[in-house]
């Protein structure tokens, strides 16, 4: 049974990357943490820290997709803990491929696990906190929740529809003492490139978008191996130190090449933005 005075934190898509430097950061700050993965067997790394380090952070299996393992999930903690501090909406992977390449089911299970998923997730924990007028959501966007690139259209859709949802439902739920946080990272280095998916025909060398699928996907290898790419840790800071802000903003952009690229997008006129877009990444 948790102690009133410890908060809770719950963290999606904690098994690598941004979602296991986020709950290991929160469990740090001394959040009792939960960090939820779809498969239990990947958490042997993020219990291997917690252990180490003593932290009070708690392994929970939760696939986004699936909406009683979702309310498993919420329900056991509330079970325990009484209350529920913070949610961190983070699970999310690409989906790379022209849109006449993509299938209807494949663009479905891109929406279903970054955009559905987090409607499903935020659902469940709302009533909790409305009840007890306070809590904090942070979903985890993109610099691509402001911005479209080739050859990843679902992917884009997605986060701007996160950006939609968070804009929306962070009005609806400020007299409820509910912030709502969107992170945009630029590009991390994290799994996120391998666990991202070609769309089947984007595959085929057939495709009259293969040459174009594959630069994207060449440039984000490269830009994610580069030396000037971010650690995960530094999203997790920024989520941190959002969190515990007072008077958090709605939008925080991490890295360099977010602020450039959003900037950008504000401060040009669409004809020299798309001609920046189309000389690094289309032509
Ligand atoms: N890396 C970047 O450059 C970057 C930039 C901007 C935004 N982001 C966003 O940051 C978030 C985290 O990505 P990452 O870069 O840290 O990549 P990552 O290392 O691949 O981590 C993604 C996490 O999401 C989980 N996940 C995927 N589908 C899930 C589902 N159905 N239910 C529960 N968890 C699921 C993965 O679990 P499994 O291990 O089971 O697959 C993994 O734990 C994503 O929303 C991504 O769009 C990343």
């Amino acid at each position: 049974m948790g102690m009133q005075n410890e908060k809770v934190a719950l963290v999606t898509g904690s098994s690598s990357g941004i979602g296991l430097e986020t709950a290991v950061m929160l469990a740090n700050a001394g959040f009792k943490t939960y960090a939820s993965m779809r498969n239990l067997d990947k958490s042997k790394n993020i219990r291997e820290i917690a252990d180490k380090n003593n932290l009070p952070l708690y392994v929970i299996q939760l696939d986004v997709r699936d909406d009683g393992s979702v309310k498993d999930a919420i329900t056991k903690i509330v079970t325990a803990e009484k209350r529920f501090d913070v949610l961190v909406n983070n699970a999310g992977y690409g989906l790379f491929g022209s849109v006449e390449d993509m299938s209807m089911v494949e663009i479905k299970a891109q929406f279903e696990t970054n955009f559905f998923g987090v409607v499903r997730v935020t659902q469940q924990v709302l009533p909790v906190m409305r009840n007890q007028r306070y809590g904090t959501i942070v979903n985890v966007s993109s610099v691509g929740g402001r911005i479209g690139l080739p050859v990843l259209s679902a992917y884009h859709s997605t986060k701007f529809a996160l950006e939609g949802l968070s804009e929306s439902i962070a009005f609806e739920l400020e007299s409820f003492g509910i912030r709502v946080i969107i992170i945009e990272p630029g590009v991390i280095r994290t799994n996120i490139i391998n666990s991202s998916i070609s769309a089947k025909k984007a595959q085929d060398p057939k495709s009259p978008y293969f040459s174009l699928t594959q630069k994207l996907d060449n440039s984000f290898k490269m830009m994610m191996a580069s030396p000037t790419s971010l650690h995960p840790q530094e999203v997790a800071k920024v989520i941190l130190q959002a969190v515990l802000s007072e008077n958090p903003h709605l939008r925080y952009t991490v890295g360099g090449d977010a602020d450039a690229l959003i900037d950008a997008r504000k401060n040009l006129p669409d004809v020299e933005f798309r001609n920046i877009i189309k000389k690094n990444f289309s032509s």
